[in-house]
């Protein structure tokens, strides 16, 4: 490989992610080990951390066989360190604060609005070319405050949601069944939070539709845990969230854009006329390439399942408003 065609890819396959917590750490090490980037960037406003992560990670290059470069950074309040993500192709902001026992993800709007806000301008002074997925909580309105922070097209700006409810669901479809997940197609739509939307006219297993094999009740009752699945993992862990599901996540929706793929996945997006919906990011199914989401998938949906998905969006479009003053 001739120098110059390194140095170009180096540029071309940069991913970042900020917050070296258990999601953004975990996410980082499965980029690196897609083995498909040149550099993985962690950063972090805790002094060291994202240093001595990404030491860590590095180490484990020659043991797993990956080359990607490892990078850690602290930042600053001020955008001090960020110039370490410059040419970033994908920016995944993980900072924040994880729910407690008993929290609901929208009792950490204010003070994760403030660090992502921040963290959102840095990434549009520093990586103004990146596609942005957010995780942070509450997600549908983290997603919509960093694309108004950012300033970015709304299709380079998304969030992390459906890809891990859906893991969920099929999970424990899979485990109700005794199926291995891959025979399990599950979907869920709406919002990250009370809102989420289960589709179960789209669930099937074996190719066979999911109401044929369970009672409707037992599907409710799949539907409820899912819904409930992130407080579920919080309230056994007790301090902090799930991380090792929604990294993975997170990690695919970028492999997607990286790989300017096209693939099909439901991602928190804006939704402008779709199923009747306009105006608000929400969760739907879109299909991904480079420049974030080439456009939003609709799918069939029954009559009830339609109108928990408007109510969905009438619900976060409520709390969307406020967020651009936070
Ligand atoms: C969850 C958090 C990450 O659902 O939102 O586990």
């Amino acid at each position: 490989m001739s120098t110059a065609s390194s140095s170009h890819s180096t540029v071309a396959n940069k991913v970042t992610v900020v917050g070296a917590g258990f999601y953004g750490s975990t996410t980082a090490l499965r980029l690196a080990e897609y083995n498909i980037f040149d550099t993985v960037v962690l950063t972090d406003i805790v002094e060291g951390k994202p240093e001595g992560l990404a030491l860590d990670m590095s180490q484990s290059r020659a043991i797993e066989g990956f080359e990607t470069k490892i990078i850690g950074k602290t930042t600053g309040p001020n955008g001090e360190g960020y110039e370490v993500i410059e040419g970033s192709k994908i920016v995944i902001i993980t900072a924040g604060l994880p729910r407690k026992p008993g929290m609901s993800r929208m009792d950490l709007l204010e003070v994760n609005a403030k660090i992502v806000r921040q963290v959102s301008e840095n990434v549009a002074r520093y990586a103004p070319d990146a596609v942005v997925i957010v995780v942070s909580n509450p997600l549908d309105e983290m997603t919509a405050l960093a694309q108004i922070a950012t300033g970015f097209p709304r299709e380079r700006v998304i969030g992390q949601a459906g890809v891990l409810d859906t893991a969920r669901f099929t999970t424990f479809v899979a485990d109700e069944l005794g199926v291995p997940v891959a025979s399990v197609k599950t979907l869920t739509l709406g919002s990250h939070g009370d809102t989420m939307v289960p589709v179960p006219s789209q669930c099937t297993v074996n190719g066979k539709p999911l109401s044929e094999l369970l009672p409707a009740d037992r599907i409710e009752a799949l539907v409820e845990r899912t819904r409930n699945g992130g407080a579920e993992i919080v309230g056994l862990l007790k301090t902090g969230s799930a991380y090792y599901a929604p990294s993975a996540a997170a990690a695919r929706m970028a492999r997607a854009v990286a790989e300017d793929s096209g693939a099909v996945m439901p991602v928190c997006t804006w939704v402008d006329g779709q199923y009747g919906i306009s105006g608000v990011y929400l969760g739907v199914m879109a299909e991904l390439g480079a420049q974030g989401v080439r456009r939003v998938v609709e799918v069939d949906l029954t009559d009830s399942e339609l109108e928990s998905l408007r109510k969905a969006a009438e619900a976060v479009r409520a709390k969307q408003a406020d967020v651009a003053n936070l």
